[in-house]
């Protein structure tokens, strides 16, 4: 049977799965139920080896193609957690716990990954081995580091990595790759101002922690602008400013926060380098002082040359070389899929979503219409990259 006709016949049930995934949406690490789910399908469609607490709720399914285990090992990996949002869809299998959804995809990306290993274990028209990665945590968790860290890529022989995910806004049927940067290195900070609380009618008693924090949040904006390369991409965003509660106290601190975001190592080094220096400068002038503490994040998730053009040539026979963009523009978001990338060659697609809501909003809803081209796309990059 050709493959679409197949997956036009698991169409139905992959899209039952999603519904159920999106109506029992779980956060972070704490994915018990979906990865229960995932596992027990895995072992039910005959996948030669099922794992189950891998970067503590990760799921892996291998599959050894018939025409010989001498190919190559590769790995598609799909993420299983929600968000921390209360849903707003009205729709018929809309989330049944109160403040989490699935308002990422996640549910979609899953049940497309299955639907794939499915087909795969059934047909197994390959030579080599295919690896099904579910990973918990996408949502800021590092869910693919904790994989990685439990030595996944060394257990099963894995040489190159696949992500994929939805993106709202690009028409159904169709797909965005480039090689390169993708998604943006992603770093968060906050800055403790201390000065000298006082009555807000004698300043001059006091040192203004609420004056200092504006003249800092005024100052970083000149480290994108005046510092970085204007041909390099930078954001930095103060997004708190936690100061007082009287209106006639002048405050002992003040405590901002927000993230830093780039594509290039040495500009990272110098956004958390001048954000130093400039909170600890600009508190001082003022006489006060400024604590700056700086987390890095997700890396740059970057393509691989040879697997993005690989996965573009994917795409192109699912979705028709015109319906497949292979310079979409990077984007300054992150994706944990990233620390993948760095472990082996790889390559991140987008596959279009339609005219949804966006991403982490409490209307988005991933389509099902998506399903025959994401799980396409799965089956004959394994069958394209494994042929044996
Ligand atoms: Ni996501």
């Amino acid at each position: 049977m050709p493959i679409v006709n197949r997956i036009a016949d698991l169409h139905p049930d992959i899209t039952a799965w999603r519904r159920d995934l999106h109506a029992h949406p779980e956060l972070q690490y704490d994915v018990h139920r979906t990865a229960a789910s995932v596992a027990e399908k895995l072992r039910a469609f005959g996948c030669d080896e099922v794992v189950t607490g891998i970067g503590r709720t990760g799921v892996v399914g291998v599959i050894r193609g018939r025409k010989g285990t001498g190919g190559k090992t590769i790995a598609l990996r799909a993420d299983m957690d929600a968000l921390p949002i209360e849903e707003a869809t009205g729709l018929p299998y809309a989330s049944t716990v109160p403040g989490k959804m699935h308002a990422c995809g996640h549910d979609g990306h899953t049940a497309m990954l299955l639907g794939a290993a499915r087909y795969l274990a059934e047909t197994r028209n390959f030579g080599g081995t295919a690896v099904v990665v579910f990973q918990p945590a996408e949502e800021g968790g590092a869910g693919a580091r904790a994989m990685l860290e439990d030595g996944m890529v060394k257990r099963f022989g894995i040489e190159e990595f696949y992500g994929m995910h939805n993106y709202p806004g690009m028409p159904v049927g169709s797909f965005g790759i480039r090689p390169g940067p993708v998604m943006a290195a992603t770093d968060s900070f906050t800055i403790d101002i201390e000065g000298k609380g006082g009555h807000a009618a004698r300043p001059h008693l006091a040192i203004d922690t609420v004056l200092t924090g504006a003249q800092i949040i005024t100052n970083l904006q000149s480290i994108v602008s005046r510092t970085v390369d204007p041909l390099k991409s930078a954001v930095i965003s103060v997004c708190m400013f936690q100061a007082g509660n009287a209106f006639n106290v002048l405050p002992q601190t003040v405590q901002l926060g927000g993230t830093s975001r780039s594509f290039d190592p040495e500009v990272r080094d110098l956004l958390e380098k001048r954000l130093r220096e400039v909170a600890e400068g600009t508190a001082m002038a003022h006489g006060a002082t400024a604590k700056v503490n700086y987390w890095r994040g997700y890396p740059v998730l970057s393509n691989h040359a040879r697997e993005t053009a690989f996965a573009a040539s994917v795409a192109q026979e699912v979705a028709g070389t015109e319906r497949v963009d292979t310079d979409l523009p990077p984007m300054m978001g992150a994706e944990d899929f990233a620390y993948m990338l760095n472990e082996r060659p790889g390559a991140f697609i987008w596959i279009g979503n339609g005219d949804s809501a966006g991403l982490h909003h409490p209307a988005y809803n991933f389509d099902d219409d998506v399903i025959p081209f994401g799980t396409s796309y799965w089956v004959k990059l394994v069958e394209k990259s494994l042929a044996a």
